[in-house]
């Protein structure tokens, strides 16, 4: 039986791949490996597990006996576990390098002595650092620009050591930023839809002119069993969309669909020590062998709208849940969110 060993599953894109292997592997073992930290949450697969189709494994992907116990008998690995928002990274970088570096090593390692039969490593856009004008290859030199990115990188570099030395059958991808239903509101668009459902005011980086492309974890999930199948060992697939905007047109998008104004709510924040001016990848590579976005951010803020707001409960040591009801009021718009739940969360 095949047997699918998924790393970070519990988190948000780890989830999503999830969701979408056990959609099109009904009848494979699969196996979630997550230390459940802050971004883990065990409700982002509980309905597999407690269906008994995922089996969860709250361990440390830096520990080699654990990964070895987690992948013996498994025919895919995708490694997805991460910490994985910049931010965090100024103030703790050293947990970065050992979650992403350590923790890939070992995990590889772990793939290597139990002879997984091939391993998809999740990589970000934001190895490749500012791209201001066109759009980066697979074949471009790295130049990472922040402890976060700059672990994603080191650890690219130790499976490129596993790859030509061990011919581990190793295929990286490269995805843009990603949206979708469960990401932790410490992103942009989670964070700016929970301050709107709960009347609170919307940070943004310096001018807020920092330009990011957002591709939709059902796309992102798809295409990582896509190449899971069809990539050839070895190489290296950039996974995107051309949806693209500056931090404030998303400010302007988010208040658009809650029905206020930018100068009414946006408070512009003091930025990152250093903030990438802007992240571009062509995925022509992965375009050519059949794969393309199917969804949009635009046509999806409704429905992720409408999650947060039937989720909130989630994060109420985020936000206080309890003065939700009353900012709704206000943040509203009428029509689009449907199935509004918060005031039993009150
Ligand atoms: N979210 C994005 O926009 C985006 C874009 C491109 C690439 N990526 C990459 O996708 C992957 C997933 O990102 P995400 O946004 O879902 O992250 P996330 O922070 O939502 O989830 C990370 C998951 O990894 C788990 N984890 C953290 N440290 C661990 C450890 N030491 N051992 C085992 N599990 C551990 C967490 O518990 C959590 O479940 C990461 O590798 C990230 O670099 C994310």
């Amino acid at each position: 039986m095949r047997k699918i060993v998924i790393t970070g599953g519990a988190g948000f894109a780890g989830s999503h791949i999830v969701d979408e292997a056990c959609l099109q592997y009904p009848d494979a073992r699969i196996v979630v490996l997550d230390k459940m930290t802050y971004a883990g949450d065990v409700r982002n697969i509980s309905h597999h597990v407690f269906s008994n189709r995922v089996q969860l494994l709250v361990g440390d992907v830096a520990d080699l006996e654990f990964c070895r116990r987690a992948v013996k008998g498994a025919t895919l690995v995708i490694h997805a576990a991460a910490e994985s928002h910049v931010d965090n990274s100024f103030g703790n970088s050293l947990e970065f390098t050992r979650t992403n570096v350590l923790g890939t090593h070992s995990l590889m390692e772990a793939c290597r002595q139990e002879r997984v039969a091939k391993v998809v490593h999740v990589s970000t856009d934001e190895v490749y650092g500012e791209v201001m004008d066109g759009a980066a290859v697979e074949d471009d030199v790295l130049r990472p620009t922040n402890p976060y990115s700059s672990s994603k990188a080191a650890a690219e570099m130790i499976l490129r050591g596993y790859i030509q030395s061990y011919h581990e059958p190793i295929v990286v991808i490269r995805a843009n930023n990603l949206y979708g239903i469960r990401q932790f509101p410490e992103k942009i668009i989670p964070r700016f839809i929970c301050h709107m459902l709960t009347g609170r005011r919307l940070p943004l980086h310096g001018n807020g002119s920092n330009r990011r492309h957002y591709l939709s974890t059902r796309d992102f999930a798809r295409a990582v069993l896509f190449i899971a199948e069809r990539g050839t060992v070895g190489e290296t697939y950039n996974i995107g969309t051309s949806e693209e905007y500056t931090n404030l047109q998303m400010a302007e998008l988010i208040c658009d669909f809650f029905g206020r104004g930018v100068d009414e709510v946006v408070d512009f924040v003091a930025d990152r020590p250093f903030n990438d001016a802007r992240y571009s990848i062509s995925w022509a590579k992965l375009q050519a062998m059949g794969w393309r976005p199917q969804h949009s951010l635009r046509d999806d803020l409704g429905m992720l709208a409408d999650w947060y707001a039937s989720n909130l409960d989630r994060y109420g040591e985020l936000f206080d849940v309890a003065e939700a009801p009353v900012a709704l009021q206000l943040a509203v718009p009428g029509a689009a969110l449907s199935g509004l739940s918060l005031e039993t969360n009150t």
